[in-house]
């Protein structure tokens, strides 16, 4: 069928149109819908230094949730309830408390959330580039020590069942604290299992002949928007190589990488929910 001019120019307007249409629902949900959509990732961690007292031995990472932007106390307040229905054994939390330290107006109600926290082994947080940033570094050491969380900054403490013990460790902030690997792990005596915790993913490149069987990172978001058989469009410095889920470093040591709750700069995620991740700890034999 031969298009008249006019009809040419309908249809170019209608498809035009739609795809206006579809690019603005398609921004709603980027900006209101998947930014709250969370999801739960579930992990075995199998490895031969994990002693079998440890079987079965749960832990819950939450990473990144940029309190302030895009993400409220109320959004915070369901992640712990969620969190606490999964009755860890133990809570980590990879840095980002809030997204701007300088201007966020802090009060008791952060502290107060992150108390109801309830575990078996404690909790454990490491600083993340925004920590540090906007003079962040006392503050939210303070928030995080009142909500009853102990700081790994270049430091270990030992998870210890009665019967057997691993490491977990944590590093400074890479971008903007003073990470020391090697002063960290000298403080590990033996070999036993070695937990990193550490905020930015790509320097598991650096941390193979450290002892570390496993590091545990943030800081990428994701990218907060991926496309269809493309990925990621943009992810910050240090973690440009490593982006979400489970990478195999080497032999000895294996990555997971947590997208993250919150978002920074764009208030969007597309193809990419935040997410929170539990690992079960189990000896292989
Ligand atoms: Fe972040």
């Amino acid at each position: 069928m031969k298009l008249t001019r006019r009809s040419f120019i309908k249809k170019f307007l209608v498809s035009g149109l739609g795809l206006l249409g579809l690019s603005g629902g398609s921004y709603y949900y980027a900006r209101h819908i998947e930014p709250h959509m969370l999801d739960r990732k579930e992990y075995t961690i199998s490895h031969s230094n994990i002693p079998r007292s440890f079987n079965n031995f749960k832990i819950v990472q939450f990473s990144d949730t940029h309190i302030g932007f895009n993400y409220d106390l109320t959004e915070f307040e369901q992640l712990i309830d969620t969190i606490n229905a999964e009755n860890a054994d133990l809570i980590v939390f990879t840095g980002d408390l809030v997204d701007k330290p300088h201007t966020y107006r802090f009060d008791q109600r952060i502290p107060q959330l992150l108390r109801r926290l309830k575990t078996r082994y404690g909790k454990y947080w490491i600083y993340g580039n925004h920590d540090h940033g906007g003079y962040g570094t006392e503050t939210v050491k303070a928030v995080m020590e009142d909500g009853g969380f102990q700081l790994l900054q270049n430091s270990v403490s030992m998870v210890d069942n009665g019967q057997d013990t691993f490491a977990l460790a944590g590093l400074d902030d890479v971008m903007l604290g003073s990470p020391n690997i090697s002063a960290t792990t000298a403080q590990i005596k033996g070999d036993p299992f070695t937990m990193l915790l550490v905020h930015e993913p790509d320097v598991a490149d650096q941390m193979q002949q450290h002892g570390i069987d496993i590091q545990l990172s943030g800081h990428s978001h994701g990218g907060q928007i991926q496309l269809p058989f493309v990925g990621a469009l943009v992810t910050p410095p240090y973690a440009e190589t490593y982006i979400e889920g489970k990478y195999t470093i080497s032999e000895l040591l294996t990555l997971y990488v947590s997208r993250g709750i919150g978002t920074t700069r764009l208030p969007y995620r597309f193809m990419c929910r935040p997410e929170y991740s539990v690992f079960h700890l189990q000896a292989k034999l």
